[in-house]
């Protein structure tokens, strides 16, 4: 579905508060962030690994864990560089890895935990070097809205394949929706 990828940044943004100050505070912290990148994508890919069905899934085919580890070294760094300072590219740039994610079959109660577990680590790291608080809840802040694009794209991209499959109207989905939802105690 073809959502408009920077007014949903920019709705994020002001939904989760997040400032221009938290931007310069990532920033500031880049270095930092790079340098760390490898034992969060570590800790990231060994927390998946301990679940059965997402073992299964990272696994699934050659090479997508090495492959894996590489995208999220690379996620990782963003979140600090902000890629176009969370411009256009940045959001076009999550709303893809959202999509990826749908085309893999990966769904909310695999990805919300997962986006926790990164939090939590980042959390200890920032804790054991005397980090500030702003930082840490600049993170949090962009965890967050990466974690809504992932969100919506599964949510928008389902929808758009439904409607394509049938040729039903959204408003007729929307209907069927609602109406199945208040059958549902
Ligand atoms: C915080 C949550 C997550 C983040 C930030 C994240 C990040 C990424 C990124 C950046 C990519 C590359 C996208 C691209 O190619 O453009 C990717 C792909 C992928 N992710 Fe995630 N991911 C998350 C959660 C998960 C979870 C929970 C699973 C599995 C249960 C998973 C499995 C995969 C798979 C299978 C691919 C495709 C790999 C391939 O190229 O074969 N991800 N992810």
């Amino acid at each position: 579905m073809a959502i408009d990828t920077l007014a949903f940044m920019t709705t994020m943004e002001n939904r989760f508060g997040f400032t221009a100050e938290d931007k310069s505070i990532l920033q500031a912290n880049a270095a930092w962030g790079e340098e760390i990148a490898a034992e969060m994508a570590a800790h990231f890919y060994g927390y998946l690994g301990r679940d059965a069905e997402m073992n299964g899934i990272i696994n699934a085919t050659e090479g997508r864990v090495q492959r894996l580890t590489d995208t999220f070294i690379k996620w990782f760094g963003e979140m600090f560089t902000g890629i176009d300072n969370w411009g256009a590219v940045y959001a076009q740039r999550r709303w893809q890895i959202g999509v990826v994610h749908v085309k893999v079959g990966i769904q909310p109660q695999h990805i919300v935990p997962a986006m926790s577990t990164v939090i939590n680590e980042v959390a200890k790291r920032l804790k054991a070097e005397g980090k500030s608080e702003e930082l840490k809840d600049a993170l949090g802040r962009i965890c967050m809205i990466d974690l809504a694009f992932i969100e919506q794209s599964y949510v928008d991209i389902s929808a758009s394949a439904v409607l394509q499959e049938t040729g039903w109207s959204s408003a007729l989905l929307k209907r069927l929706i609602s109406t199945g939802a208040a059958s549902i105690n």
